[in-house]
């Protein structure tokens, strides 16, 4: 599904440039530049962060390491509403 129609980025491109590990994106502007785009109206941020922070937790939750504070699988914490 295409969820940057500006864009044309579907949902499976943003899932795929997620690996986990220090280089993971964490914001959606990080996400457009993994994928050599950049914002243009905005609209799909707030549901580039939903995917971001669900396949994040998802990472998180199926980790067999405890890693504590150090974990780079943890999402980014929650933008304001008016900010996402
Ligand atoms: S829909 Fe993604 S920048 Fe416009």
């Amino acid at each position: 599904m295409i969820v940057c129609s500006c864009n044309v980025v579907s949902d499976g491109q943003v899932r795929a440039c997620l690996s986990p590990g220090p280089a993971c994106p964490r914001t959606p502007a990080q996400v457009y530049a993994c994928l050599g785009c950049s914002p243009k109206c905005g609209r799909c941020a707030r549901t580039i962060r939903g995917i971001l922070d669900r396949a994040l937790s998802e990472a998180h939750a199926a980790c067999a390491t405890t890693c504590g504070a150090a974990c780079t699988l943890k999402a980014a914490p929650a933008l304001p509403a008016e900010a996402a």
